[in-house]
C-alpha cells in the first residue's frame, strides 16, 4: 500500500468509489446467493485496500463505504427481522504483529498501566453463517440471520432441525436473552450430502440436475434459509455459540463466564475455547487450532480473541460495523507445491477462453487438488509458468485454487503459447484491443457454446418457446438431434417420442410450442442469435431502423464489404485504425443504440461463415416479420427533424425516439432535407445553418407540444 502516499484526492476518490461497488458486488454474492466468486483472501486485499485508503482520506470516506456496512442486505422469500442489538462483523488481522498492535490498541482506548494484564479468549473462527436466537419466558421466539447487520432474515421454523438449537432454557436462564453463534455443516455431512443429491438426481433419471454445494459454507447457509422448513429438516446442520445479543441480565462477568453458562443452559461447547493471560498466550492457541485445523469436523478460517472482561467490552463500543473489543486472526492460505502437466483451454458460454492448469494430484489443506485456473493469457505470462514447471498453489476459502509462484524451472522449455484456434470448434481464437481474454469466434458451431446459445435461442425474451428447458437441451445436444436453432425446427413428435420420458402430450405440446414461433418479430429474432452485445435494446433499435430481415442483411453484407477494403493509412498506428474503422462502421449502421464496440461485434458475427450458414439454415425453417413500430400521426410524421443545443428535460436519445415515434426521422445534421430544428441553449452552427436554409425552428418546449398533441 505504499503508492497510497502518492495519490491524488481525486484518484483517491474514485478507487473509494469502485472499491466500494466491487465489495458491494462480492458480499452479495456471498450472502445473498451463497456463490463466491472470489477468494476469502482477495475479498480481505479488497476491504484492507479500502480501510487503508479510508484511513489517509478520511475527509472522502462515502457514505455508502464498505466499512460502515456488515455484509449485505438480505433478499428473497424469507420475511425480515429487525435486530434488537445490531449484530457486527469482526475486523481481521494476519499477522502476530497485527495481534499485538490490536491488543496495544485496547490498552491505549482503556489507558491500561504497563503492569495491567489484557486476558483475553481465543476460540476457532468457525465457516458458517451467524444466527441469532431470541428466548422470552425460555422459549425460542424468534431465530435470525444476520443479513446486513441490523436486519435479517426470519428462519424461526427451520432452526427446530438444527441440532444442538434447544427449544427452550432451563429455569437458570435470564427472562430475555439471545443468543448468538454459528450454524455449519461438518465436512463429512457435507461430503454425504453432497452424494446424496447426485444419487437422487440419479435415481429421478437426471444426474445434471443435482444440485451440489461448493462447500459446507454454502451448504449450511443454503439448507438453513429455505423458505420451506421440510427441506431444512433433511438437512445436517449444528450450532455452536460465540455470543449474545440483547438480555434482561447476565450470568457473569466476563466472556467466558458467560460462555459457560450458556453452554450450562444445553448449547454445544465450544471445546477449543481458551482464557488467555496475555496476546502470547493467544498466538499460542492459534497455533494450536491451526494444527489442529485439518483433524476438526467442521472448516475453520482462523481464530478469534475477544476482550475477556464485560466491562470493558462496554467501554470499547465498537468502530462502525466491528466491535474494539474483538479480532479475527486469520489462517494464511493453504499452500503446497506440485508439478504443472499441461495447459489446457476452456470455452466458457460466450466463448471465452480460459486456461486451466492440469497438475499432479496434490493434497491442500485435506483436499486433493488437480487443476487450478490460470486466468488468463497475462496472469500466464506474470507467473512465467510453462509446462513441466514445479509450482506452488494455494487454495484459500471455496475458490478454484491458484498458482501462486513459479518455483524451480529445471530444464529450458519453450514458452507456452496461448492456441490461436479454439480448441472445441477450430475457429479463431481473438483477443480484443484492450481486452485481456481470448475468444473464441466460432459462435453458433462451437459445441461448448451452441447449448448456451440455444437455450438463448428458446428463452423467455428470445424466442419464447415454452416447454424446451435446458435439460432437454443438453440431452437432445449430446444425441445430436439438436446441434443449431434450425434444429428446433425439425424436432419431430415421433423423433420426441423415441425417448424416454417423453409422452404424447409432452410431445403434442412442445412440437405446437415450436410451431407457434415460426414466424418471430425481427427484434426478437435479432437478439436471440446471441450475438456479443446485441441486448434487447440493441435488437429492437436495429429492427425499428432496417425494418426487415432483408433490409438488415442488406446493410450488413455491406459493412463488411465496407470494412474489408478498408486499410490503415501510410504511418496509421494499429489503435488509430482500430477506432477509425469502428466509427465509420457504426455510421454505416446507422442507429441510435450500436456504438464501436457493438458493430465490430455484429459485422464479426456475420462474417463469420459458419455462423452465416447457421443464420441461413434457420431462414429457411422460419418467416422473421418485418416490424413496424406504432408510430403515431403528428405535425412531423414522415418530415425530417435535427436535436441541437442543449436539451433540458429529456436526453437527445429520447428526444429521437421521441420523434420516430411519431414518425419522424431524426438526423444529426441540417441541410436542405431537414423540415425542422428542435432548438435549445447553446446551440450554434446548426441554427445558423437552419436560419440560412429557411428551416423553422422551435424550442424544446414547442416539441413537448408537439408530442403532446399526438399523444393526446
Ligand atoms: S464473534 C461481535 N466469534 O465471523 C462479534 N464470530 O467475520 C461477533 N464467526 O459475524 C462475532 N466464528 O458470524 C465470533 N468464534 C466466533 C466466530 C464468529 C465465526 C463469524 C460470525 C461473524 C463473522 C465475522
Amino acid at each position: 500500500m505504499d503508492d497510497i502516499a502518492t495519490l491524488s484526492e481525486t484518484e483517491a476518490a474514485a478507487e473509494l468509489e469502485r472499491l466500494a461497488a466491487e465489495i458491494a458486488h462480492h458480499n452479495r454474492l456471498y450472502h445473498d446467493q451463497d456463490a463466491p466468486e472470489i477468494s476469502d483472501a482477495d475479498y480481505d486485499a479488497l476491504v484492507r485496500r479500502n480501510l487503508a485508503l479510508e484511513a489517509a482520506f478520511p475527509h472522502l470516506i462515502r457514505a455508502d463505504s464498505p466499512s460502515r456496512q456488515v455484509g449485505s442486505i438480505p433478499s428473497g422469500p424469507l420475511a425480515k427481522v429487525r435486530h434488537a442489538r445490531p449484530m457486527l462483523s469482526l475486523d481481521n488481522a494476519f499477522s502476530d504483529e497485527e495481534v499485538t498492535d490490536f491488543v496495544d490498541r485496547v490498552r491505549r482506548f482503556l489507558r491500561l498501566g504497563e503492569e495491567e494484564p489484557v486476558v483475553l479468549t481465543a476460540e476457532p473462527k468457525i465457516d458458517g453463517l451467524s444466527c441469532s436466537l431470541r428466548y422470552e419466558g425460555r422459549k425460542l421466539v424468534q431465530a435470525a440471520t444476520r443479513g446486513d447487520g441490523q436486519v435479517g432474515e426470519d428462519v424461526t421454523p427451520n432452526v427446530a432441525f438444527v441440532s444442538d438449537i434447544p427449544q427452550t432454557l432451563p429455569d437458570s436462564a435470564p427472562d430475555l436473552f439471545e443468543i448468538r453463534g454459528e450454524v455449519y455443516m461438518a465436512k463429512a455431512d457435507f461430503a454425504a450430502l453432497n452424494a446424496r443429491l447426485l444419487a437422487e438426481a440419479r435415481e429421478a433419471g437426471d444426474e445434471s440436475k443435482a444440485r451440489q454445494f461448493a462447500n459446507p459454507r454454502n451448504a449450511a447457509a443454503g439448507s438453513l434459509r429455505q423458505k420451506d422448513a421440510n427441506v431444512t429438516a433433511t438437512r445436517p446442520l449444528r450450532f455452536i455459540v460465540h455470543g449474545w445479543g440483547e438480555y434482561s441480565e447476565l450470568p457473569a462477568e466476563t466472556q467466558t463466564g458467560v460462555m459457560d453458562a450458556i453452554e450450562s443452559w444445553g448449547f454445544a461447547p465450544s471445546t477449543h475455547r481458551r482464557k488467555c493471560a496475555d496476546a502470547a498466550e493467544a498466538l499460542d492457541q492459534y497455533r494450536a487450532i491451526e494444527r489442529l485445523r485439518s483433524d476438526l469436523p467442521f472448516d475453520i478460517d482462523g481464530v478469534v480473541y475477544k476482550v475477556d472482561r464485560l466491562d470493558w467490552q462496554e467501554r470499547l463500543g465498537q468502530v462502525a460495523r466491528a466491535p474494539r473489543w474483538a479480532i479475527a486472526h486469520k489462517f494464511p492460505p493453504q499452500q503446497a507445491e506440485t508439478t504443472l502437466e499441461r495447459i489446457d483451454i476452456q470455452v466458457g458460454r460466450t466463448g471465452k477462453l480460459t486456461p486451466v492448469a492440469r497438475l499432479t494430484p496434490v493434497t491442500v489443506g485435506g483436499v486433493v487438488v488437480t487443476n487450478a485456473t490460470l486466468h488468463n493469457a497475462d496472469e500466464i505470462e506474470r507467473l512465467g509458468v510453462r509446462p513441466g514447471d514445479r509450482i506452488r498453489l494455494q487454495r484459500a476459502g471455496d475458490v478454484i485454487p491458484q498458482i501462486v509462484a513459479n518455483l524451480t524451472r529445471d530444464e529450458p522449455r519453450a514458452p507456452w503459447v496461448f492456441p490461436q484456434v479454439c480448441p472445441e470448434c477450430g475457429s479463431a481464437a481473438e483477443r480484443e484491443l484492450g481486452e485481456v481474454d481470448y475468444r473464441c469466434t466460432g459462435g453458433l458451431i462451437c459445441p461448448a457454446q451452441r447449448v448456451e446459445r440455444l437455450r438463448h435461442f428458446v428463452s423467455r425474451h428470445a424466442l419464447d418457446i415454452e416447454g424446451l428447458g435446458i435439460t432437454s437441451i443438453e440431452s437432445f445436444f449430446h444425441d445430436k438431434l439438436l446441434e443449431t436453432p434450425a434444429d428446433i425446427f425439425r424436432l419431430s413428435k415421433d423423433q420426441l417420442l423415441k425417448r424416454e420420458r417423453w409422452a404424447e402430450l409432452s410431445a403434442t405440446n412442445l412440437i405446437n410450442a415450436i410451431d407457434a414461433k415460426r414466424t418471430p418479430p425481427l427484434d426478437r429474432f435479432l437478439f436471440a442469435l446471441g450475438i456479443r452485445h446485441v441486448g434487447e435494446v440493441t435488437a429492437r433499435d436495429l429492427a425499428r431502423r432496417y425494418g426487415s430481415m432483408d433490409a438488415f442483411l442488406a446493410m450488413i453484407n455491406s459493412a463488411i464489404e465496407q470494412r474489408e477494403a478498408m486499410v490503415p493509412a501510410v504511418g496509421e498506428p494499429d489503435g488509430k485504425f482500430a477506432t477509425r474503422q469502428a466509427k465509420e462502421l457504426v455510421a454505416i449502421i446507422d442507429t441510435q443504440q450500436v456504438g464501436p464496440e457493438v458493430a465490430q461485434a455484429l459485422i464479426d458475427f456475420f462474417a463469420e461463415p459458419h455462423n452465416r450458414d447457421a443464420v441461413d439454415d434457420l431462414l429457411a425453417q422460419v418467416e422473421v416479420q418485418p416490424v413496424v413500430f406504432e408510430t403515431r400521426a403528428s405535425k412531423v410524421s414522415g418530415k425530417t427533424v435535427v436535436f441541437t443545443g442543449k436539451l433540458e428535460t429529456m436526453s437527445r436519445d429520447e428526444a429521437k425516439a421521441q420523434a420516430e415515434r411519431l414518425g419522424a426521422k431524426a438526423a444529426g445534421s441540417v441541410s436542405a432535407k431537414t423540415d425542422l430544428v428542435v432548438a435549445g441553449p447553446g446551440a450554434g452552427s446548426k441554427l445558423k445553418q437552419a436560419a440560412a436554409l429557411d428551416i423553422p425552428v422551435i424550442d424544446e418546449a414547442g416539441w413537448a407540444a408537439i408530442v403532446a398533441e399526438a399523444n393526446a
